[in-house]
């Protein structure tokens, strides 16, 4: 027997494309998730609002007034009012390397999360999709009921376990993931926390999540937390990763994935772009 066995483990960071390539594209355009899926993103993370009528969109704040010409909470606001918005120009500051076409709705239309899933579905490779419900208590488990009827309708909502879910959904709520949970078993959710917490450094999450979202603040005050999370059985997922410093910290350290403004960039930083 000659066969050469290699026992080197490749442990791949995934790359998660936050709010789009942000850095460069209006967040939460579909011109930023485009970008993203360009430069090679492994998944894409996304934040969602209900509105008025509804509707799952894509926006990270309570109110429109940061990123788009409107003013007003997107809980109020109908999908027909968010539409007349320009979500885009706001980041127009004349001096942009490549130039967007500022008249093209992908840089400027609001993103409902259904055309998000179907830019994933037509992607042409895995692109995962890392979904945050945002302040959805107040909902009454409306969010978490749109959310899952969506999955359903992409055929996201039955992975036969978590590990070969494209889709996973984040939170700061745990009575949000306890919901998800309840719906979706089989699809994985992340417990975020800006904070080091007792209870999920012993590996005790909300919803049984088996994956833990610090922010990178928490990784550079504590360096030792990775290894005790991954100790006690989780992945570790870390935001918001843009400085290649912190990017260097977090592969010394081995996290399981790096949630950053700048795809592009740190895959060239990981070798793989
Ligand atoms: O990916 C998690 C991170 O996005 C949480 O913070 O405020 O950017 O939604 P925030
Ligand atoms: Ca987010």
């Amino acid at each position: 027997h000659h066969v050469a066995v290699t026992h080197a483990r490749q442990h791949t960071i995934q790359v998660v494309a936050h709010r789009g390539a942000s850095e460069d594209v209006p967040e939460h355009t579909l011109a930023a998730y485009v970008k993203a899926i360009e430069d090679g993103a492994d998944a894409l993370e996304c934040d969602v609002r209900l509105t008025a009528d509804g509707h799952l969109v894509c926006v990270h704040d309570r109110r429109v007034n940061r990123t788009s010409n409107g003013r007003g909470a997107v809980s109020a606001l109908e999908l027909a009012d968010l539409a007349a918005l320009d979500f885009g120009s706001w980041r127009d500051r004349g001096d942009s390397t490549e130039a967007p076409d500022w008249s093209d709705p992908e840089y400027t239309s609001v993103l409902t999360l259904e055309r998000l899933l179907e830019l994933v579905a037509d992607a042409g490779r895995r692109v995962e999709l890392a979904i945050e419900t945002k302040h959805p208590t107040r909902w009454a488990g409306q969010v978490e009921e749109r959310l899952v009827r969506l999955l359903r309708r992409f055929n996201l909502a039955d992975p036969p376990t978590p590990g070969e879910s494209a889709v996973r959904i984040m939170s700061f709520s745990p009575r949000s993931l306890i919901r998800v949970a309840a719906a979706v078993p089989t699809v994985p959710t992340v417990y975020l926390a800006q904070f080091v917490a007792p209870r999920v450094r012993e590996g005790r999450l909300p919803a049984r999540a088996r994956i833990a979202g610090p922010s990178i603040r928490i990784i550079r005050n504590h360096p030792g937390y990775v290894e005790r999370l991954h100790e006690a059985g989780l992945q570790v997922h870390v935001w918001t990763v843009d400085a290649p410093e912190d990017v260097e910290l977090c592969v010394r350290l081995g996290v399981d994935a790096i949630i950053t403004n700048r795809p592009g960039q740190v895959l060239s930083q990981l070798g793989r772009a």
